[in-house]
């Protein structure tokens, strides 16, 4: 059993994580400002409702460098998800999306170097690429970043690596692939392409389709994710190291659409908008270096993990 600081705790994929870590017994603190984040992500009620499987939770900006203090204080690992999510909204506001993805995580990770914490996992993403000529995208790839949100996640993946090096604090980046699954929001106009489909769809509405739709994603259940986060906080070759954690294929979104209307038994054309500035046109993993360095596997392929999250949100719905 350890004692694990998740930041961003209250989020879409920090919640699924907060979740897996009670449930195999260790004991998890949550670091939010709840900006994005919603406490109701927390309140898990599968779970037994004792004290030790609840998260402790502490609200604050790891702006200040006090919290993160407190949040490090007899941790052993953490598992950083806290940022300002979106592609489009680094695009519509660069200076506040850089000062919560760089300005905190360095911030984190000076406290955790001298609390002398075991381990950090860096939620990092697949945008680092941009757009490369060679597909699937693997990690001796120049990353090549088409937004800010790219600059700031390659920019904490660089920090990440020097904390390693030069201080010794293990450290480990996990580019993660188009994340999707339970809790993800599909309200807010920066949410992600899967929920707001979905929505749309279930609702009878046509969802809107940036640029042609034969743009890709290596779409990835956040089951999948949390696995890869559980082996990323012990494997040994994984200390330094960045690397892509996702299913190893890619669906364009007129499939995705294809196949969500297929499980939902609709029949919905999208409209077709103007492409989206900052867009990557395609992104598909090479997973070959997580499963080396972690013994990482696709537990939940991508139409699975697709028909387990419209059940998801046909019950948040009530459909
Ligand atoms: C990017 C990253 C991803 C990261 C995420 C964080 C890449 C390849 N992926 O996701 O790793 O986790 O940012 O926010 O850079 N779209 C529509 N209609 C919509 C919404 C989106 O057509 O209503 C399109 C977008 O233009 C894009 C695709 O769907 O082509 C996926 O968009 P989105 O879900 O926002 O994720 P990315 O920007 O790809």
């Amino acid at each position: 059993m350890a004692h694990i600081l998740v930041t961003g705790g209250g989020g879409f994929i920090g919640s699924n994580l907060v979740e897996a870590l009670l449930k195999q017994g260790d004991t998890v603190r949550v670091l939010d400002d709840f900006s994005t984040g919603k406490k109701e992500n927390l309140e898990f009620s599968q779970l037994d409702k004792t004290v030790a499987s609840r998260p402790e939770i502490l609200e604050g900006d790891m702006a200040d460098r006090e919290v993160c203090q407190k949040a490090v204080e007899d941790i052993d690992y953490i598992l950083h998800q806290a940022a300002i999510p979106s592609v489009p909204r680094s695009v519509a506001q660069p200076v506040e999306s850089n000062d919560a993805n760089i300005n905190g995580t360095l911030n984190l990770l000076v406290e955790a170097r001298d609390a002398g914490v075991k381990r950090m996992v860096f939620a990092s993403s697949s945008s680092v690429y941009g757009n490369t000529p060679t597909l699937p995208k693997v990690e001796t790839i120049t990353p090549n970043p088409l937004s800010p949100y790219a600059v700031q996640k390659l920019t904490a993946e660089h920090y990440f690596r020097i904390f390693y090096e030069l201080y010794g604090l293990e450290t480990v980046c996990l580019r993660y692939f188009n994340v999707f699954g339970p809790r993800q929001d599909p309200n807010s106009e920066y949410s992600a392409v899967i929920p707001k489909f979905i929505k749309a769809l279930l609702e009878g509405a046509r969802p809107t389709i940036f640029g042609d739709g034969e743009q890709s994603r290596d779409f990835t259940h956040v089951d999948n994710v949390v696995y890869g986060n559980l082996l990323a906080l012990e494997a040994p070759k994984a200390a330094g190291k960045a690397m892509n954690l996702a299913c190893g294929g890619r669906l364009t979104l007129n499939e995705l659409l294809a196949i969500l209307n297929k499980i939902i038994g609709s029949d919905i054309e999208p409209i077709y908008a103007d492409p989206r500035p900052g867009d990557v046109k395609h992104s598909h993993a090479d997973i070959s270096l997580s499963e080396d360095l972690l013994g990482y596997k696709m537990e939940v392929s991508t139409e699975e993990g697709l028909a387990r999250t419209v059940d998801y949100f046909k019950d948040v719905f009530g459909y």
